[in-house]
C-alpha cells in the first residue's frame, strides 16, 4: 500500500486549522503529524508533497449533481466520466448523484439504470438520492429496501407537473414513511401548478425570451412552496431538505422553521450566490445559459443566501450540476423559454468560487469547507469518512493553493460543455494536487487519475438531524 507524505500546509477543516503533515496509509489518513514525527515517517513513504505556502483541505462533497440526466428531451452533457473528471480538477472527490424512477416503474429499476451509467466510469467516489416520481404503496415499501441498502434520500418535485410533480398526498405519504425508515426526504419546492399557468399566459402573449423564465417562476411560489413543504414535514414528523434554494423569501420560511428547532434544511449553489436575472436578461438568446430551476433571482436575494449560509438556515452549497450546450441543446427553446433544458454546469467551480467567498469576506475559511465538505458529508450518511481529515477517513485531499489566480473559461475547463457560466471571472485559489482515496487524481494541471477508480458509496442515514 502506497504511503504519501503531505508536508508543510494548513490544514483547514470544519473544526479547526492547524500547521500539520498528513501522513497518508493507502487509502486512508493515517495521522496529522507535527513536523518531527513526519520527519521519522517521511523515509519509508513513496511520495512526497511539498504544500508549503498551501492550505491541505478535505475533498470537496457535491450533494447534488446530475450527471447524464434526461431532461426536456435531451440529456445533460457531462457523462459521470467527464462529470467526476471535471468535478476532480475542481477539488471536489464525492458526488451525490439522483438516479429516478421511472413513471409506472420501481426504485429498483431506476437505481440499476444509474449504476449502469456511473458504475466502472467514475474518477472519484459517488453516490446516489432517489428521485420519487411515482409514489405508490409499492413504492413505499421499496424505499425501507432502498435506505437499508445505502441509498437515504429521496427526492420529490412540487414543480414540473405532468414530469416529476408530487401533489401534497404523494409527498406526504413519502414523507411518513420516512418518518418511519430514517431516509430525508429532499425537496424541489417550487408551486409548478401555478408557475405552469403563468407560463401559459406569457407564451400567450407572446413572450417567449430566456428572461420571462425568471420572471413566471416567482419568488413568491418557492417560498410558497418550501412553507408547504415544511407543514407537510411537520405532520408527518420527518426530517425535511430543500434543494437549490434561491429566493429571500423561502430562507426567510426555513429561517422561521429552524427558529423553531425543526429537522428543517436549506440547500443554496454557487449561480445563486454569484448570478443572477441580470444574467437571464443578457441580449440575444444568451440568457439561456443562465436557464435553471429554482431561477436566479435579482441580485438583491444574494444577501439573504450569504446571511443564511453564515447563520446555517442555509447549511449545504451544492452545484446542481446539470449541464446543457448551448449550441444544440439550450436552441430547443430559441422561440420557446419553457422548452429551454434546466440547468447550470458548475460542480468544477464550486470550490473556487466559494474559497472567493471567504477573500471577499462573506464566510469564513472554516465555513468554507463546513458548506463545501463536512456539512454536506454529515447531512447524507457520509461522515467522518468524507468531509473531513482525520485518522481513518479516507485520504480524499485537496492541497489547495490559496494565491494561484485563474480567469475562468470554457475554453479551459474539463466540464463537457460549451459554454462557462462564470466566463471571464477573475478568482483567487485552486486546487493544485487532489488525491481520492490516496491516489493522486489531478497534479498541477495534469489530470492523473482514472475512469472506474472511483468507488459507489453506500451511505448511512443522514447525520445533521438536531
Ligand atoms: O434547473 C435545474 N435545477 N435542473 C436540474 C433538475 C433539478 O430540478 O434539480
Ligand atoms: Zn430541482
Ligand atoms: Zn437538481
Ligand atoms: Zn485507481
Amino acid at each position: 500500500m502506497a504511503r504519501t507524505l503531505i508536508r508543510g500546509g494548513l490544514v483547514v477543516t470544519a473544526a479547526e486549522e492547524t500547521y500539520a503533515d498528513v501522513l497518508v496509509d493507502g487509502e486512508r489518513v493515517a495521522a496529522l503529524a507535527a513536523p518531527e514525527v513526519a520527519e521519522a515517517w517521511a523515509p519509508g513513504a513513496d511520495r512526497v508533497v511539498d504544500a508549503t505556502g498551501m492550505y491541505v483541505i478535505p475533498g470537496g462533497v457535491d450533494a447534488h449533481t446530475h450527471m447524464e440526466m434526461p431532461f426536456g428531451g435531451t440529456v445533460a452533457s457531462d457523462t459521470f466520466e467527464t462529470g467526476t473528471r471535471a468535478a476532480a480538477f475542481g477539488g471536489t472527490t464525492t458526488i451525490v448523484d439522483f438516479a429516478i424512477q421511472q413513471v409506472g416503474g420501481t426504485l429498483r429499476a431506476g437505481l440499476d439504470a444509474w449504476h449502469a451509467k456511473a458504475d466502472g466510469n467514475c474518477a472519484i467516489d459517488y453516490a446516489f438520492h432517489m428521485i420519487l416520481a411515482d409514489v405508490n404503496d409499492a413504492v413505499l415499501k421499496e424505499m425501507d429496501q432502498l435506505v437499508s441498502e445505502g441509498v437515504t434520500s429521496f427526492k420529490m418535485f412540487m414543480a414540473y407537473p405532468g414530469v416529476l410533480y408530487s401533489d401534497d398526498g404523494r409527498i406526504l405519504r413519502a414523507m411518513q414513511q420516512a418518518a418511519n425508515n430514517g431516509a430525508l426526504p429532499m425537496m424541489h419546492a417550487e408551486n409548478g401548478i401555478a408557475i405552469d399557468v403563468l407560463i401559459e399566459q406569457a407564451l400567450a402573449n407572446g413572450r417567449t425570451d430566456p428572461r420571462v423564465h425568471g420572471e413566471v417562476r416567482k419568488a413568491l411560489l418557492e417560498a410558497e412552496a418550501t412553507h408547504r413543504a415544511i407543514q407537510l414535514a411537520r405532520v408527518a414528523g420527518s426530517p425535511l431538505y430543500v434543494v437549490h434554494v434561491s429566493a429571500a423569501e423561502a430562507v426567510a420560511e426555513l429561517t422561521a422553521a429552524r427558529d423553531l428547532g425543526l429537522n428543517v434544511f436549506g440547500e443554496t449553489c454557487p449561480q445563486y450566490l454569484f448570478l443572477s436575472t441580470d444574467d437571464l436578461a443578457r441580449p440575444g438568446f444568451e440568457g439561456a445559459k443562465y436557464v435553471c430551476s429554482t431561477p436566479l433571482r435579482p441580485v438583491e436575494h444574494q444577501a439573504a443566501l450569504w446571511r443564511g449560509l453564515r447563520s446555517d438556515d442555509l447549511s449545504v452549497v451544492s452545484t446542481d450540476h446539470c449541464p446543457f450546450c448551448f449550441v444544440g441543446q439550450k436552441d430547443l427553446g430559441r422561440d420557446d423559454f419553457s422548452k429551454i433544458p434546466n440547468g447550470l454546469p458548475g460542480v468544477e467551480n464550486r470550490m473556487d468560487l466559494l474559497h472567493q467567498a471567504v477573500l471577499d469576506g462573506h464566510i469564513t475559511r472554516r465555513r468554507w469547507i463546513e458548506l463545501a465538505c463536512a456539512t454536506p458529508a454529515r447531512m447524507f450518511g457520509l461522515y467522518p469518512r468524507k468531509g473531513t481529515i482525520a485518522p481513518g477517513a479516507d485520504a480524499d485531499l485537496v492541497v489547495y493553493d490559496p494565491a494561484a489566480e485563474q480567469t475562468v473559461s470554457a475554453a479551459t475547463h474539463h466540464m463537457n460543455v460549451d459554454y462557462s457560466a462564470y466566463e471571464g471571472r477573475r478568482l483567487t485559489g485552486r486546487a493544485r494536487t487532489v488525491l481520492s482515496r490516496g491516489t493522486v487524481v489531478v497534479d498541477d494541471g495534469k489530470y492523473t487519475g482514472h475512469a472506474g477508480h472511483g468507488s459507489y458509496l453506500k451511505r448511512d442515514t443522514c447525520q445533521y438531524l438536531v
